[in-house]
């Protein structure tokens, strides 16, 4: 596979862009072809045979379009069916969980770490499984937390509402004495400062927040440069966007999650 063939990257809807937004900080001559099952959003309250089946041909798609390597953007495919489709697709499977997990590991002075994801992340215990396989001492508390997901895709990230939402669910990661909050879903960057704010008045300003997102690009540069795969620096990377509904808030979506422009959408039937 060629190193200039572009970067799949896919996710249940647009939350996937958080990842995009990371990735082409990172990585800015990467061309990106960017999957949202916007059709079938959310996967987090789906079950896993239903998730694998969607994420499945999600990644074909890419792969037939000429993917060198897929980053799987979405948390709950990332817990669900990172084998299926290793086992399954001939590129490289790039998964969030394991990023993720390290971040926190090494952000943790306690070993108390807390997961914040859909409730399909959530009773996968992929993140425990990463966590715990990093270190010995750690120990995790998982939260789902499936109300933040239309809050983000509302654009209802600051305020009275998202504040009570989140204290809700950070009451029990608080009582557990958790040091370090993992943002295990593609939607929670969004919330990132309403989350802070209640974390710290919960827990004191020493919780530290671990965006998945961002630690999945810094593992994408990493694996990519250590294989020779990196794209040539000549022209600034594309980004090309597939989706399999487009919504009258498409654009609204992509300004949030992506905050920055595109070079085409094209709707395809999966
Ligand atoms: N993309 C999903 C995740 O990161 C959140 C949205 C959904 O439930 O599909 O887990």
């Amino acid at each position: 596979m060629s190193p200039e063939a572009p970067l799949g990257v896919f996710d249940s809807g647009l939350g996937g862009l958080t990842v995009v937004r990371e990735l082409r900080r990172a990585l800015p001559h990467e061309d990106i072809l960017y999957q949202g099952d916007t059709a079938r959003v959310p996967y987090g309250t789906k079950g896993p045979e239903t998730v694998t089946r969607y994420a499945l041909a999600c990644a074909r798609h890419l792969v037939g379009r000429g993917a060198k390597a897929i980053v799987v953007a979405c948390n709950t495919v990332s817990a669900v069916a990172p084998d299926r489709l290793r086992a399954e697709l001939d590129v490289p499977i790039l998964s969030v969980i394991e990023p993720g997990a390290r971040a926190a590991v090494e952000a943790s002075r306690t070993g108390r770490i807390g997961i914040l994801a859909t409730a399909g992340t959530i009773a996968s215990g992929a993140y425990p499984r990463a966590v715990t396989s990093r270190s010995t001492r750690a120990e995790t508390y998982g939260q789902a937390a499936p109300l933040l997901v239309p809050l983000a895709e509302e654009g209802w990230t600051e305020g009275e509402v998202p504040e009570l939402v989140a204290a809700r669910y950070l009451e029990p990661l608080a009582r557990a004495g958790v040091d370090v909050i993992v943002l295990g879903c593609t939607h929670y960057p969004l919330l990132r400062a309403t989350l802070e704010k209640v974390a710290a008045r919960a827990m004191g300003d020493g919780v530290v927040l671990v965006d998945s997102a961002r630690a999945t690009a810094e593992d994408a540069v990493a694996f990519l440069r250590e294989r020779g795969m990196l794209r040539s620096p000549g022209r600034p990377g594309t980004t090309h966007l597939f989706v399999t509904d487009l919504p009258a808030s498409f654009e609204a979506g992509v300004r949030r999650f992506l905050g920055s422009g595109f070079d085409s959408v094209t709707a395809v039937d999966l």
